[in-house]
This record gives structure tokens, sequence and C-alpha cells, in this order.
């Protein structure tokens, strides 16, 4: 079956998808995303995604592609005309076409992509074996709020990750505090017991996935709180996992050399991953 992306108000086949060359997204990474999964045939969190769309086109001063309801319908035709059961459709959208100059153009169509691929859900296999990460300094620059597609740091973190042979690139700011993933926000489980993942700031993307397991996490009771903490202590810790939209809940059971808790996941992240498959595929009335 051919696969079919949204450009600029058509729906083309993939193949053919294309942006013109002067697409300041395209020239200057001048424009924001968001990845939204679809799991039993459904969105998770479209909501949340839609409305850290907003909010990071408003930090940019890019004009919004559509109003809410339109690209909801984009959204859910790109889902059926891919027939994606499970799987993402991912959308960006850049402060459009205009002759290269780094000011804003005084007039400009914001411009917009959608696709979508399939993808298997969460595999508990996961759970069996975890995965790898490595460390790396946060070089970034200082709005990692903003889900720019300016993602350079990122793409060279997660190589320098694979090169190693792991799953994900774990940031590291100059105090030596983990920020976030490359592509995931990063949770331990502390020795003590204690559940942590760094709070918001503009140091770190909003994680949907991240702020829905804040969610599930309380409503399980566990001992949780918002607060930085330091790759020792994360090197150190009873558990680590990192969150996101295409990594759901993944254990992490390496750190550089350090092995986390004995190796194996931990019941934390067991408990979590189970809780977030179930409201992946139910919604929030099974969480
Ligand atoms: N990445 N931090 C960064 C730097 C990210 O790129 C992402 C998501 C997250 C997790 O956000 P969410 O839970 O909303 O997916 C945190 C997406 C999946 C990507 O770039 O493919």
């Amino acid at each position: 079956m051919a696969r079919i992306a949204y450009v600029n108000g058509r729906y083309v086949p993939h193949r053919e998808a294309a942006v013109h060359v002067e697409d300041r997204g395209y020239q200057f990474a001048d424009g924001v995303y968001e990845v939204i999964t679809v799991r039993a045939g459904r969105f998770v969190d479209a909501g949340p995604h839609l409305d850290r769309l907003d909010r990071s086109l408003g930090e940019l001063r890019i004009a919004p592609p559509m109003d809410r309801p339109a690209l909801r319908h984009v959204l859910r035709e790109v889902r059926r005309r891919n027939r994606i059961t499970d799987g993402i459709v991912y959308l960006q959208a850049t402060r459009g076409v205009a002759r290269r100059d780094h000011p804003f153009p005084a007039e400009s169509e914001t411009a917009l992509v959608v696709t979508g691929s399939r993808r298997a859900p969460p595999n508990p296999g996961i759970l069996e074996t975890g995965v790898d990460a490595v460390s790396v300094p946060d070089n970034r620059w200082k709005r990692c709020d903003i889900k720019s597609v300016s993602l350079l740091p990122n793409i060279l973190a997660k190589q320098t990750a694979r090169e190693a042979g792991a799953y994900e690139a774990v940031f590291v700011d100059e105090e030596g505090f983990v920020t976030e993933g490359a592509s995931t926000n990063v949770w331990i489980v502390t020795s003590g017991g204690e559940l942590l993942t760094r709070e918001l700031d503009h140091g770190i993307l909003a994680g949907v996935t991240r702020g829905t397991v804040v969610k599930l996490a309380e409503r399980l009771g566990l001992s949780f709180a918002e607060r930085r903490f330091t790759i020792d202590e994360a090197r150190r810790a009873r558990e680590a996992f990192v969150t996101s939209a295409t990594s759901f809940v993944t254990p992490v059971v390496r750190i550089d050399e350090a092995v986390i808790g004995n190796g194996r996941p931990g019941s934390t992240a067991h408990a979590l991953f189970e809780v977030y498959a179930r409201y992946m595929e139910q919604g929030d009335a099974a969480a």
C-alpha cells in the first residue's frame, strides 16, 4: 500500500512529497514538530501534543498553520489514508518559504507537513533485557523546552550512543546534572527508593509521555518528586528508564560502565511500563 503524506494542503504519495528549497525549515531549521503515537487506531494524548505545538509555535512567533479542528482532521486523515493501527504521525510546521535572509520574512505562510508510519506497539520483551545508555555533555541551546526541528546535537548524541552499542544518549549539563535523553525524558529510582525526573524548565522538553507517566505514578502511589539528579546519582540508581512517544517506558540497565541495580529492569519500570501500555491501548479510563 502506497504511503500518503500531507504537504501544504494536499495529500500526495509519500515518495513525491516535497517542500520548496527555500522553506525556512530546510534552510534554517526554522520550525517545530510533534510525534504523536497511534495505538489501537487512536491517537495517544493528541490534546497535550497539540497544546505543546501551539506553545512551541508561539515561542517562535510562527503563525499556527490552521485551527485545531482542521489540524485534527488532517492528522486523522493521514492516519486513515495510511491505515495506521499502531504507529506514529509526524507533524512539522515551519515559518514557510521566503528568499534566504535571517530575519523573519515580512510575509510568509506557515508550511505544514504531516506523515505517518506504522510501528510496533510496546514490546514487553524490553522488560527482560532493558537497554544501555551513554552520557554525553549537553551542548544544546538554552531553550530545549521548544520542540524545534533543530536537532543537530541530538542526532550527534544519538549517533554516539549507536556507535557505543547503546540505545540512548543522556545529556549532562555543566554542573553534572542529567537534563534529558537525546529524544527522551530520563527517570531514576534512587538508592533510597524515590522516583525522580527532572523538574520542567527551559533545559528540557516537557515530554507528553513524561506528563502522563507522572500522573500514572501518582495514581500508583509511588514516592515521586520532580527534581534534578546528577549523572553519578543515576549511575548509582536502583532503576533508570526513559520515556517518549516512541520509546514508551523503556528500562535502562547500564549507563556508561555502570550497571543499574542488578542489571535487570526493576519493579518500578515494570509497573509503569504496564500501566502506560494499558493507558495507550485503552485511554485514560483504564489508567
Ligand atoms: N522526541 N526530550 C526530547 C529531546 C525529545 O526529542 C522527546 C521526544 C522527548 C519526549 O517527549 P514526548 O514524550 O512528548 O515524546 C523528550 C520525539 C519522540 C522524536 O524526536 O522523535
